[in-house]
């Protein structure tokens, strides 16, 4: 065997947990290569809700074991806060010591410099993977793997901050005492130190074994690919999930893209199927359509096929699993963007930028009830209908079809 992946399709929050939770016990190992905690995935198992933001999702499934691999951001704080809900964490997960370290003053950094941008604002999540991910790219972060020798840390720290003094004044963020650092850093070793290792060793080791990469955001918050500079730190597609578990490209197997019946965002930038009026209204009371991460309300609208296609052949996808059907349940019509009008002009590709982009639409007749279906035959003609037409459109066998937020409510087409 080798390596599945799981990738968001649009711009996050599709659904990446509840199916990263539904095949996980297939699986031995379950990774994270990107993002941070600005992830926000919903796993729903019978009545209890978890939301899980740097924990890998297999969390939940006793047996795999959980990698928080090097392409990530981690808050020691954050992991350290999620381990407590699930004990003790020996044998079950493993954070490369070449992850980035993401420390409060990133956060800071991000919510300041969120504060000066003012209107043109990205509406990040104010996490501080931004920053983070800049002083990895600058080559000044500290990794993972510094916790285990917390004097030298210390002394890394103690130059950034000297060199980032001016900076620092400018967006009036407070540099903490050796004394402060030595502290907090010191209680990340105790707590972490035990599971940090050279992830990289890990996956080859046991490259034989069922492993799935667990996407976090989506193909169009990807740094390169996607609507920048709305976008994420981070290369979110299957081949950032490569660079950032040190999967050998060979090994990556089965892509599995998940995307939404219907489109939604969190944060500001370009959305050309955005629904102003009551169906977006509808869209987000129905399937809750708050973000797991900040509690925003998201933005919603149609499904948008031109931008499901590009991501499709971006991801190399091998099936795409449809979500939240249910939530468009009971509309009378429902709306699918097929083409765009750029500049005056119909387009059937995803442009580099999405200025002056206006959405071409087919519309469908709509269903009375998908909720909880979980055979194909019992989904109404209009929804199979529906199905087999976004197929077409986006080049991609749609596998499976989520009914519910439930394990459970999940057809295998
Ligand atoms: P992720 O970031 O891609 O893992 O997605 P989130 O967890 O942020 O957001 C998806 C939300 O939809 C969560 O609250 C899930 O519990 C919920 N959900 C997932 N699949 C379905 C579905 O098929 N129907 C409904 N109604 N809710 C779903
Ligand atoms: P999951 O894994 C939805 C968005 C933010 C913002 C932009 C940049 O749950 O799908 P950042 O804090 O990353 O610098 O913010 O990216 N964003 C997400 N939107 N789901 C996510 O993760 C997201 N992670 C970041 O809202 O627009
Ligand atoms: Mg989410």
């Amino acid at each position: 065997m080798a390596a599945d992946l799981i990738v968001g399709l649009q711009w996050g929050d599709e659904g990446k947990g509840k199916i990263v939770d539904l095949v996980a016990k297939n699986y031995d190992i379950v990774v994270r290569s990107q993002g941070g905690h600005n992830a926000g995935h919903t796993v729903v198992i019978g009545d209890k809700k978890y939301a899980l933001h740097l924990m890998p999702s297999g969390i939940l499934n006793e047996n795999a074991i959980n990698v928080i691999a090097n392409g990530v951001v981690v808050s020691p704080a954050k992991i350290i806060e999620e381990m407590e809900k699930f004990g003790d964490m020996q044998g079950k997960l493993l954070i490369s010591d070449k992850a980035t370290m993401l420390l409060d003053y990133h956060a800071q950094i991000d919510q300041a410099k969120e504060k000066l941008r003012g209107k043109n604002a990205i509406g990040t999540t104010g996490r501080g993977i931004g920053p983070a991910y800049a002083d990895k790219i600058t080559r000044t972060a500290l990794r993972i793997g510094d916790l285990l020798d917390i004097n030298t840390a210390i002394e890394k720290l103690e130059d950034y901050f000297e060199m980032n003094k001016g900076y620092f004044e400018y967006l009036g963020i407070n540099i903490p005492s050796k004394e402060e650092l030595k502290k907090e850093l010191q209680f990340y070793q105790d707590k972490l130190g035990i599971l940090i290792t050279d992830t990289t060793r890990f996956l080859w080791q046991n490259i034989d074994k069922n492993i799935l990469l667990e996407g976090a955001q989506a193909t169009l918050l990807d740094i390169d690919h996607g609507t920048y500079p709305f976008v994420t730190s981070s290369n979110t597609i299957a081949s950032g999930a490569l660079t950032g578990s040190a999967i050998p490209p060979k090994k990556l197997q089965k892509v599995t893209g998940i995307a939404k019946a219907y489109t939604t965002r969190v944060g500001n930038g370009p959305f050309p199927t955005e629904d102003f009026g009551e169906d977006g209204e509808y869209i987000r009371k129905n399937g809750f359509e708050y973000g797991t991460t900040t509690g925003r309300p998201r933005r919603c609208g149609w499904f948008d096929a031109i931008a499901a296609k590009y991501a499709v052949t971006l991801n190399s996808c091998d099936e795409v699993a449809l979500m939240k059907l249910d939530v468009l349940d009971g509309l009378d019509k429902i709306k699918v963007c097929i083409a765009y009008e750029k500049d005056g002009e119909e387009i059937d590709y995803f442009p580099s930028n999405l200025d002056n982009v206006k959405p071409i639409y087919k519309e469908f007749d709509g269903w009375d009830k998908t909720a909880g279906v979980t055979k194909w035959e019992k989904l109404p003609k209009n929804a199979q209908n529906y199905i087999l037409e976004l197929e077409k459109l986006i080049g991609c066998p749609i596998k499976y079809i989520a009914t519910g937020a439930e394990r459970e409510a999940t057809v295998m087409k």
